[in-house]
């Protein structure tokens, strides 16, 4: 029997693999420049980081957590996000105490048992950033600004911005009480998941993807029209200052995202090119998680994209990047050339240029084909007579032009 990847993961095949690269070359140089700096956490962590930050009544806690029981006992579960491991970090490491506001990106694997489709894995990358230490809605438009930043840099222009304030611990009670009461009336025509969720946290309710439940609560009361003094002053501040950014946004006053620790800001960025799943990307703040998980009261704001609906969009736009190329391929004509391919190969590859050479003894015409399907950016075909001159043809085979080279100086003709 073959054995095949397990539902919902994916092989990164060597030619996705250059275009991944690059993409993550361009986000890492938007996170530098915003100046934050990587973190790598575990991939797995004990259960229970999870389900106190993210919520036991989410879907993500109550049904998609990949958690087992290892050999001494303890609950783990693989990551189903990264800002839980980033905040557990903050405080273990005690990060907070050599600076005030701390400024870290990631990038990984994911892991959610969802229901695989187009832009929903089991295993999917995320990219994302955490502001931890400051209460500022000026850090909020940062991080969402940021994050626009590098849809942009990817030249796509149709991704929109949906935000909202959730509140916080003084308004947002208040805020539950009227939602529920509103949706205890049509409690016995919502959804059964919607109905479990009324009592202990109504605001799950407007995130429902049921069609009935969506139908059914579009007129419920609205959390921007319950918050309190600082949350007001903080969400007008937010919208302020991506007016004067020029950064487009609309409010969703029914955004509530699918993760329980946000306070005030809550964000999302959308592109209609990617179907039901059209979440690029999405964050928000959280200034009580790092006391739920045991630490200082820290006021933090962070999102995180997916990468694989980052690549579905740059696909439907054709803006992907060009595969990796050789830069060089040296064809060897006849025998007496084999060692001296082989040896100018790695000597070139040592001084820094990316070159391919012939380990199946193939026919000078085979090698050709080679260098072609190996999208060569050159080809020098040496034999005898060429190691006795010390000068070769070199062919440029994406514009077909050839030139007399002097052997001794290969790498300085094809530098671009
Ligand atoms: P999230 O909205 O759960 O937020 O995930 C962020 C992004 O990850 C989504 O917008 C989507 O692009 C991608 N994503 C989520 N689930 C899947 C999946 N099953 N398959 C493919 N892509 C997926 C968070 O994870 C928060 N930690 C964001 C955050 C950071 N908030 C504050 N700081």
């Amino acid at each position: 029997m073959i054995l095949k990847s397990i539902k919902g993961t994916k092989d990164l095949l060597p030619l996705e693999s250059s275009r991944w690269q690059h993409v993550e070359q361009v986000v890492r140089g938007v996170f530098h420049r915003y100046n934050y700096k990587e973190i790598r956490t575990p991939m797995f962590e004990l259960t229970q980081l999870f389900s106190r930050s993210i919520g036991e009544l989410t879907d993500i806690v109550g049904k998609e957590m990949y958690t087992f029981t290892d050999r001494s006992g303890d609950s783990i579960t693989l990551r189903p996000e990264g800002t839980a491991s980033v905040i557990r970090s903050y405080i273990q490491n005690n990060l907070g105490e050599a600076q005030p506001l701390v400024k870290v990106y990631y990038m990984g694997p994911m892991f959610r048992q969802e229901r695989p489709q187009a832009g929903r894995l089991r295993q999917f990358h995320q990219f994302g950033a955490e502001a931890i230490g400051s209460p500022t809605p000026e850090t909020d438009v940062e991080i969402i600004a940021m994050a626009a930043e590098i849809y942009r840099r990817f030249g796509l222009t149709n991704v929109a911005l949906k935000i909202n304030s959730v509140g916080d611990e003084e308004c947002r009670p208040l805020y539950k009480d009227v939602l529920r009461t509103e949706l205890l009336k049509i409690a016995d025509k919502l959804s059964m998941d919607s109905q479990k969720r009324i009592g202990q946290n109504p605001m799950r309710v407007l995130d429902s993807k049921d069609a009935q439940d969506m139908f059914l609560t579009a007129g419920m009361p609205r959390i921007t029209d319950h918050l309190n003094e600082a949350c007001s002053v903080h969400f007008e501040r937010v919208k302020e200052l991506l007016t004067l950014m020029g950064i487009p946004y609309t409010v969703d006053p029914r955004l509530v995202r699918g993760l329980d620790y946000y306070t005030k800001t809550a964000f999302e960025l959308t592109s209609d090119e990617l179907g039901s799943q059209s979440a690029l990307a999405g964050g928000g703040r959280y200034d009580l998680l790092t006391k739920e998980l045991g630490g200082k009261q820290t006021p933090a704001v962070g999102f995180a994209a997916g990468m694989e609906r980052l690549m579905m969009v740059l696909e439907k736009n054709n803006l992907t990047a060009p595969a990796l190329r050789p830069t060089l391929f040296i064809a060897a004509a006849d025998d007496a050339a084999r060692s001296w391919s082989i040896t100018t190969t790695m000597e070139l590859r040592s001084r820094g240029t990316s070159v391919e050479t012939d380990f199946l003894n193939r026919s000078l015409k085979a090698q050709m084909r080679e260098a072609d399907r190996q999208l060569a950016r050159h080809v020098v075909v040496v034999g005898a007579h060429e190691l006795a001159s010390g000068k070769a043809t070199l062919k440029n085979l994406d514009d077909h032009t050839t030139r007399d080279v002097d052997l001794s100086l290969l790498a300085e003709s094809v530098m671009d």
